[in-house]
């Protein structure tokens, strides 16, 4: 059940690391399901969200936790896949995500994705912890399933603590290479200062409890003013997804984090050309502890409140961007939301100039990220849209006047079958990556050795 009774609601907790490093180990540790074992090369495909009800969480973080201390409903969790960039989370005036888990495997330590997760993490200023993942796998250790780390610790020979020590220190003094002061969590004093490490396992579930803890007392200590809504208000919302649900058309997998939206609701999207407005058919909303990405059998409901994540089907929505705001017109009129929902797309509209490269990006926020990191590197843009790479791109980067910037720098996108055969017979350079700042260093070296 969504609706609240109280006016506070769910923080949103965005989950990110690097590929393999057990972002969603983790997750389907906290749900007790088991998602990445059947999921195709235990890759995840796609964002989604879960929400954990506060008497789960006590549940699993046991003595840490006296749920009477919280009056926050829950966590609502997004799993975000390695490949695909954390930027997508983004909401009116910054991240969508209230706080953020970095998930960093004690073994490899900070990694491209790790490196790239931190610059949002800093640059949308969100609060986050780490979760030094995989402790089991050191030589040696004595798994004690679902405790608490410290008495795990405790079970631990020399030896094996001080392995892990070592591999802890490690990733703290990587944190502090990239500017954050950091200890292991129950060192911390003050979380708004310090980054808190949380050593755990998400195969043993030791560690779990910890992490559970520092998350609720994080957002019922620091976000609360922030989880205090107008349950009843117009709804906003971020779309995260764009899909095709069989007896539904296109669909918008989306993340309300304000207000309230309604069956048969208005509501206007950030789409490819202009806003679209259209008229809400069907919420569908995957049961709590479901994961709405494999929940096949959508439970159609009335209403959903902030925070949730929920499959929208309305007519239209076929041009709808993920990363795009939506919005519940109701007591308003249309063209004044619209409005709204354009100055806030005109917020992430990337600044052009006459000459330059053509990007192309998966969503409006890894669009916005891709613009950032190539405006630091003095890479002026021609053109920037979302979507897959088509013909016309081809055609628009070779009307570049510079060689170097005949090019296009494509993020987490396709080449378009019937692109193909254009792009072979054109004298323009595809660039792709699914990490921001390879790419855009793949770009730079490429001119370098063009002008040497
Ligand atoms: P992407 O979604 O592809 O970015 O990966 P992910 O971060 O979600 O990683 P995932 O949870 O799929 O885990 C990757 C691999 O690491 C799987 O084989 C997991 O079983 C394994 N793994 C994850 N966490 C742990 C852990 O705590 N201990 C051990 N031993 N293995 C783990
Ligand atoms: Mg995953």
């Amino acid at each position: 059940d969504h609706t609240h009774a109280d006016t506070l609601r769910t923080p949103i907790v965005a989950v990110l690391g690097h590929v393999d490093h057990g972002k969603t180990s983790l997750l389907d540790k906290i749900r007790g399901s088991a998602v990445s074992e059947g999921e195709a090369g235990a890759i995840t495909q796609h964002i989604g969200a879960t929400d954990i009800p506060l008497s789960t969480i006590s549940g699993m973080a046991g003595e840490l936790i006296d749920p009477d201390d919280f009056d926050l409903p829950g966590l609502l969790f997004i799993d975000t896949p390695g490949h695909h960039s954390f930027s997508t989370l983004r909401a009116r005036g910054g991240a969508l995500a209230d706080i953020a888990v970095l998930v960093v495997d004690v073994n490899d330590g900070f990694q491209p994705q790790t490196e790239e997760a931190i610059d949002i993490l800093r640059r949308t200023g969100t609060p986050f912890v780490v979760a030094a993942n995989k402790v089991d796998t050191t030589p040696g250790w004595n798994p004690q399933e679902g405790e608490p780390i410290q008495r795990s610790m405790e079970a631990q020979s020399e030896r094996a603590k001080s392995m892990l020590d070592e591999n802890l220190y490690e990733i703290i003094g990587q944190l502090s290479d990239a500017g954050f002061s950091a200890d292991l969590y129950w060192r911390v004093q003050d979380f708004q200062k310090n980054i808190g490490v949380v050593p755990l396992s998400a195969l043993t579930g030791e560690g779990v409890p910890d992490l559970l803890t520092v998350l609720m007392g994080l957002s019922q200590r620091f976000m609360k003013e922030e989880m205090a809504i107008d349950v009843a208000g117009p709804g906003e919302g971020t779309v995260l997804e764009v899909k095709d649900e069989r007896g539904f058309g296109a669909t918008i997998d989306t993340v309300v984090y304000d207000g309230v939206i309604r069956n048969g609701d208005t509501i206007v999207v950030g789409g490819q050309n202009e806003p679209i407005v259209t008229e809400i058919r069907a919420l569908l909303q995957p049961r709590p502890l479901a994961e709405i990405r494999t929940e096949k059998q959508f439970e159609k409901v009335a209403e959903v409140g902030a925070a949730a994540g929920v499959k929208i089907a309305a007519p239209d929505l076929d041009k709808a961007m993920a990363g795009a705001p939506v919005r519940v017109v109701r007591d308003r009129s249309v063209d004044e939301v619209v409005e709204e929902v354009k100055a806030e797309l005109a917020e992430i509209e990337v600044d052009t100039a006459d000459n330059g490269v053509v990007v192309k990006a998966d969503t409006l926020g890894s669009l916005e990220a891709m613009a950032n990191a190539l405006r630091e590197a003095e890479v002026p843009i021609l053109r920037a849209e979302v979507g897959d790479i088509a013909p016309r791109d081809i055609a628009v980067a070779e009307t570049a006047n510079q060689d170097e910037h005949k090019a296009i720098l494509g993020f987490n996108v396709d080449l378009l079958q019937n692109a193909e055969s254009d792009l072979e017979n054109a004298d323009v350079k595809l660039f792709k990556n699914e990490v921001i700042y390879q790419l855009v260093e793949d770009y730079e070296r490429y001119v370098e050795e063009k002008q040497r």
